[in-house]
């Protein structure tokens, strides 16, 4: 990994179709840009000035891992030669990254593959406590083939904890005094309850920096593990993201792909477009806009600023795949409400490419496709829906990876925490907390009984009760 192949490898931030010479009204305007340039400077300076500060632990992530990628390593070989399925128990951050992350780096179908093909373990992210979720899981899943990374920063997610009680119960009974073998932590070394639980039972675990957010912990062990366990080149993806890391810390805007997107972002939502559609055009990419929706909703949604005062801010991220998408959202996009911002992400070389075949020359309006290949076909209607979107006045930029392996995905993750954190502090407000995600546990705790939740039980139970005029029930 040269610095010229590092330079090939680098992503194109294209926002033509974000200024009004391209789109006309709806589009920015050099000059607005240009008197927003302070607001944007002065983003950049905070979050250079606390890099590695308090909740920005994780810009240190592509540099201060050696000891434990090398751990991680180590485990995934061992995991490698004693398990056929490797499962995660987490939610939120804990699991949007590690699913983005394999389906990008991996082959598409790699657990249907058979092990000759397949090389590395099985991978199964299970973020829900739907039963019906758990019970097919057991269905496929032989325990003695398996083993389990129970994941959460805070290490008290209800749903989590709740997943690793059932999972070590079914382990204690089938292994005995050998089920921690089946178990691997990933959580904080500082709070919660699992790491307690994890000395009891002497489970081998991975450390979340203190410093480091659930979304945001893609790149610690988070992340690695789960990956260097199904193979992918976890050093390649953190020198990705220190070479984005190098191009994110550079002062002038306009070549700094983070900070001017964050730019237009804010600036777009100034303008009331409140909906920030993320649309990779690549199956391998569709669940970066999944992580990206958790990323920039519980970062940028909050109702008061770093003042307290009533802020509201935040765009809803909605995420759409190109092509599927504009066979179902397009047309909404196009002509719907003036209120998004759809990011488009394109891939210029595919990992494989599959020839349309000729046959049918007697139908020229099928005919034209013969020759050409599946990778010309989707880039070229990524091409033609930008056009679309521009020619109807639409905001869309779009983000081009030469082509998507380990590398070029450690970038497009930590330009998007960048670009993240620029705008929070464009908007004023705590990038790194998330309030509003209280409410909801702390009901479920009230309604479970658990102690010291009797207040909120109370104001729950005088809150005015459903009527059943307002159910319809036949
Ligand atoms: O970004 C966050 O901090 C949250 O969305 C968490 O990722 C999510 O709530 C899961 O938390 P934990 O990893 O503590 O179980």
């Amino acid at each position: 990994m040269n610095n010229a192949w590092r330079k090939s490898m680098q992503l194109k931030f294209d926002y033509n179709n974000m200024m009004k010479a391209f789109i006309g009204e709806e589009g920015f305007t050099e000059a607005e840009i240009k008197s927003n340039t302070d607001l944007a400077k002065s983003a950049f300076e905070t979050v250079a000035a606390n890099r590695g500060k308090g909740m920005m632990g994780w810009t240190e992530l592509p540099y201060n891992q050696k000891e434990t990628v090398e751990d991680i390593i180590a485990t995934a070989k061992e995991i490698k030669k004693r398990f056929d399925n490797f499962v995660v128990l987490g939610i939120g951050g804990s699991a949007l990254g590690p699913t983005a992350v394999f389906q990008a780096l991996c082959h598409l179908r790699h657990n249907e593959l058979p092990r000759s093909k397949r090389k590395f373990p099985k991978l199964y992210v299970e973020d829900n406590v739907d039963p019906e979720r758990m019970a097919a899981l057991l269905d496929v899943i032989d325990l003695e083939k398996t083993v389990f990374n129970v994941i959460t920063k805070s290490g008290a997610t209800s749903e989590t904890m709740s997943q690793y009680l059932i999972i070590t119960d079914m382990l204690k009974a089938r292994f005995g005094d050998k089920a921690k073998e089946h178990m691997i932590t990933t959580t904080s070394e500082s709070r919660g309850n699992l790491i307690k639980l994890a000395q009891k039972e002497g489970l081998k675990t991975f450390y979340i920096p203190d410093g480091v957010g659930g979304r945001f912990s893609e790149l610690s062990p988070v992340g690695l593990l789960p990956a260097a366990v199904v193979g992918i080149d976890i050093k390649a993806m953190l020198s990705g993201a220190a070479y984005m890391d190098k191009i994110c810390m550079r002062k002038d805007l306009k070549k700094n792909p983070a900070l001017l997107s964050a730019l237009l972002q804010y600036l777009a939502m100034k303008k009331g477009k409140n909906i920030s559609v993320m649309m990779p055009y690549a199956d391998s990419l569709k669940y970066i806009a999944d992580w990206y929706c958790q990323l920039w909703a519980e970062s940028l949604g909050k109702a008061a600023d770093k003042k307290g005062n009533p802020a509201f801010t935040g765009q809803t991220p909605v995420k759409a795949l190109g092509v599927t998408d504009q066979h179902s959202q397009v047309q909404l996009y196009r002509e719907g409400p003036f209120d998004k911002v759809i990011t488009i992400i394109g891939v210029e070389k595919f990992r494989n490419e599959v020839e349309i075949s000729r046959g049918c020359e007697e139908f020229p309006d099928v005919n034209f496709l013969c020759g050409h290949t599946m990778g010309e076909l989707i880039n070229t209607e990524r091409v033609a829906t930008e056009y679309a979107l521009a020619t109807a006045g639409r905001l869309n930029h779009t983000i081009l990876l030469p082509e998507v392996n380990a590398f070029t995905v450690g970038e497009l993750l930590y330009m998007f925490e960048m670009e993240t954190a620029f705008c929070g502090e464009m908007l004023g407000i705590d990038t790194y907390n998330q309030p509003g995600v209280e409410g909801g546990k702390n009901a479920t705790y009230a309604l479970f009984g658990r102690k010291g939740y009797e207040q909120t039980l109370k104001e729950m139970q005088s809150a005015p009760a459903k009527q059943e005029k307002y159910t319809v029930t036949d």
